[in-house]
């Protein structure tokens, strides 16, 4: 099979994280027998630098041919800061790319035996952690109009609007009953009914269609107790599914329990629009470009490795080799020998890549 993949590595730690990762997948797919047609692109500021734009022309003509998009990172604080905010990489790249997919999915997991790299005791993750947050990405509160604030101190006033079509709601959660159909076939939906009308026709859509979907066990967990639940009970959580502020707060909370920012990794997906065209997925680490250790060889590559794994399983549909991705960095990770500078170790981003590849000869 031939992998169309635009490869943008960006900023920052960007950069290395991404040539780890993509040597872990030519070893893959030379093991499997696929071709790997890599295009790489220039983003972020690294693009400004050489192009005067943070998402040039024919950076936007490689995603459009690709089937999927892998990005590093884009933002460097020191230059952002010479930038209004609306033209800064972030917005601008960022936004552009993810415009039209509405499903951020972030894969969340702590395998049983690195119990000592969370931050909750032992006895509440004995049983290890595999979350996989799907959070609405392109409605609610973040885009709803009205917005802004009116009026002149000491009398101004501030609005955000907090908003969802049935048709959002609806595609979201069949992405949900979606994936708890490929996983344990649980499905939590988070919200906040007792008091927001979005939530209450959410939850009323939810109910609705988990009769059309009757092999997927859903439940309700409004989303204050569920911020607390994950802190107290993370192992019992499977799939979960909410809008896009609640999604962001639980997203960023449950990211912690993996021990570090630099492990967890994510998809943002869509569906046919109306004239039949979908954007192009897109998939990333959840970190930044971490200008404090860029350059050094010493960020943590498995947020990004693990990204690629998404990116086989929901492009490509590639299941066994992105099994084979995750069982290999789990056992490297499992093992202790290969521990980078955020877990508490002094190995560098390209040997963890080399112990992912080696792990990745004896994994069936
Ligand atoms: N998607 C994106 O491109 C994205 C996301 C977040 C932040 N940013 C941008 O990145 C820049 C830095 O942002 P920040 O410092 O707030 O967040 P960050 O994620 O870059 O870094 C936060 C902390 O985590 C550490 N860290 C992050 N990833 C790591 C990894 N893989 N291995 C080891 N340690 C890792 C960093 O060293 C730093 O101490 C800013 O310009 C910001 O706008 C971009």
């Amino acid at each position: 099979m031939e992998l169309n993949i635009a490869v943008l590595p960006g900023d920052g730690i960007g950069v290395e994280v991404v040539a780890a990762a993509m040597r872990v997948l030519d070893a893959v797919a030379h093991k499997a027998g696929h071709k790997i047609n890599a295009v790489y692109g220039d983003i972020g500021w690294a693009a400004i630098d050489k192009h005067g734009d943070a998402l040039p022309a024919a950076t936007r003509d490689i995603c459009n041919r690709s089937q999927a998009i892998l990005f590093g990172a884009v933002g460097l604080p020191d230059r952002d800061k010479t930038l209004p905010q609306a033209k800064r990489p972030e917005r601008v790249a960022l936004l552009e790319l993810r415009k039209g997919l509405f499903a951020n999915l972030r894969h969340v997991v702590l395998p049983a035996g690195l119990a000592n790299r969370c931050p909750l005791k032992n006895e509440l993750i004995a049983r290890g952690i595999d979350i996989m947050i799907i959070r609405e990405l392109t409605g609610g509160l973040y885009y709803g109009q009205p917005q802004g604030v009116t009026g002149a101190a000491p009398h101004r006033s501030a609005v955000d609007t907090l908003a969802y079509s049935e048709h959002e709601i609806r595609r979201i959660l069949r992405v949900g009953f979606e994936t708890a159909r490929k996983r344990r076939k649980r499905l939590l939906s988070v919200d906040k009914a007792n008091i927001l009308a979005t939530s209450q026709l959410w939850r009323e859509i939810a109910t609705d269609m988990a009769k059309e979907n009757p092999d997927i066990r859903l439940e309700h967990m409004y989303v204050d107790n569920a911020s607390m639940q994950l802190l107290r009970r993370p192992s019992e959580f499977d799939v979960i599914v909410t809008e896009n502020t609640f999604g962001d707060i639980l997203s960023d909370e449950a990211s912690m329990l993996a021990g570090s920012i630099g492990r967890v990794p994510s998809a943002c997906l869509g569906e046919p629009d109306a004239k039949g065209h979908t954007a192009v997925p897109f998939y990333e680490p959840i970190h930044g470009s971490a200008p404090d250790i860029a350059g050094q060889n010493k960020a943590n590559p498995v947020g990004t490795i693990l990204t690629l794994a998404m990116m086989l399983t929901y492009t490509f549909n590639l299941t066994h080799e992105a099994k084979a991705i995750e069982q290999a960095t789990f056992e490297v990770l499992n093992a202790g020998q290969v521990v980078t500078g955020d877990l508490g170790g002094s190995a560098t981003c390209s040997q963890m890549a080399d112990a992912i590849i080696a792990a990745l000869k004896h994994v069936k």
